[in-house]
């Protein structure tokens, strides 16, 4: 672990030094001319007299190096003397005061976003630390089990194997999206520091579960090429990334800004489609269909995986519908009626790709669900979308069919979930003062 205590430690020689008076072997030219150039001498002398070359190479080396070292300070420092501070903050204009509550704003807002504190939205700032709280790897996940199942070739029927290639396949790319969108389209148009702050936490938590996925593929030998190119080659899933693409691209444009109610809508557009769309509808018939599998003892370490990042995207979208809602209240000019329409037309076409994706991927009944059931939830799913950010619920008397995917998700049992993880990480132990 790293120590503060260490700081009060002397500093050990610089390695200079070192080498010049522990390794002879590794003397430069420059030491061996001194060597030539020495008066033979008896060999009770030779240590002292080549530990005084030695010094005296090291003290000139030493005034040539101090020589250079003064000129590269003075260069630096009159560097500094023509700084202008009101030119490096020009970009932070109308942004030199201390930061009260009232001047944040979720987006199109003009206070200093260098200062995370007073915070205003608890919520975001709150889901950072229960984010940060969850924190897991996918190497802390043993895979044995999987790689014995898949390599038996009566573990898994047929269909079952089309599962868990198809799923692999759509979400190894899908949080590649998702990453993309947030640090290339999202993250400079949301204005305020403490929303930031989680987004550069889902950031890292998206690459996580692609790393989980790019695990699973690699433990179980999969054809990579195959598994990673999937959403160009196989239908179901390349419409679910393009529909999902296009909201990225106006948004990920340098030129775009907000601050018009067309773009501020065009912004909002792209956090339904990708908050309450493509982590809120695409990622369910393959998490159900995963988790499914685990619960009849199969695949169980890639449906742990899936279920960890469950746990991660349900704190993802909850924070998306949080953001979303905000801004609705801070804009409400933006909350018009073509807009609900638009809003509703998105998560309709949504939830009908992913209906194709469930039947695309369970042509026949599978592992207790079949795509009249996973229809059935994701119309349910759907519903809950459309509530959470204002909208009606667009199917009448559906069910949920998958009760059990409730209680994975369910936040409030985290905490016990993760308390029974013992994982020590190596961030401060990796660091040396060598
Ligand atoms: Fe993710
Ligand atoms: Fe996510």
């Amino acid at each position: 672990m790293l120590s503060w205590d260490e700081f009060d430690q002397e500093e050990s020689p610089a390695p200079a030094l070192k080498s010049a008076e522990a390794s002879p072997a590794q003397e430069t030219p420059a030491q061996l001319d001194l060597a030539e150039q020495a008066p033979i001498e008896t060999p009770s002398s030779v240590a002292n007299s080549t530990a005084q070359q030695a010094a005296n190479y090291k003290s000139t080396l030493g005034s040539m190096d101090e020589k250079q070292n003064a000129t590269a300070l003075q260069k630096a420092i009159e560097g500094l003397e023509d700084l202008d501070v009101a030119e490096g903050m020009e970009e932070l204009e109308g942004t030199a005061n201390r930061v009260a509550v009232d001047d944040k704003q979720m987006i199109n807002c003009r206070a200093d976003l260098n200062q995370l504190v007073p915070f205003k939205y608890d919520w975001a700032w709150q889901k950072y630390l229960d984010g940060c709280a969850n924190h897991w790897m996918p190497q802390e996940i043993n895979m044995n089990a999987d790689i014995a199942l898949w390599k038996n070739p009566e573990g898994l029927t047929d269909d079952e194997r089309l599962i868990v290639k198809r799923n692999l396949g759509f979400f190894s790319t899908a949080d590649s999206l998702v990453a993309n969108n947030l640090v290339l389209a999202v993250y400079r148009l949301i204005t305020n520091p403490e929303c930031r702050q989680y987004i550069l936490r889902q950031a890292f938590e998206e690459a996580i579960h692609t790393h989980a996925y790019q695990y699973c593929i690699e433990s179980l030998s999969m054809d990579e090429g195959e598994i990673f190119n999937m959403y160009h080659e196989v239908p179901s899933v390349a419409k679910k990334a393009s529909w999902g693409l296009k909201y990225t691209k106006e948004l990920s444009d340098p030129k775009f800004d907000t601050g018009t109610t067309e773009n501020d809508q065009a912004l909002l557009k792209n956090l339904i489609a990708f908050y309450c769309c493509l982590e809120g509808i695409f990622f369910y018939c393959g998490f159900t269909q995963i988790l499914s599998m685990g619960r009849r003892n199969k695949m169980t370490g890639t449906s742990e995986q899936f279920q960890y990042i469950l746990r991660d995207e349900s704190m993802h979208l909850n924070f998306g519908i949080d953001m979303i809602n905000q801004i609705k209240l801070e804009n409400p000019q933006l909350w018009t009626d073509e807009m609900k329409e638009q809003a509703t037309e998105m998560i309709l076409q949504a939830t009908q790709l992913e209906i194709e994706y469930a039947r695309d991927t369970m042509p026949r009944g599978v592992l207790g669900m079949n795509a009249a059931m996973m229809e059935e939830y994701l119309q349910f799913i759907a519903n809950r979308r459309l509530v959470q950010i204002g909208l009606a619920e667009q199917f009448q008397g559906v069910q949920n069919p998958f009760p059990w995917m409730s209680e994975i998700m369910d936040l409030r049992k985290e905490k016990n979930f993760f308390e029974t993880r013992v994982i020590e990480y190596q961030t401060g132990g990796a660091l040396t003062w060598d």
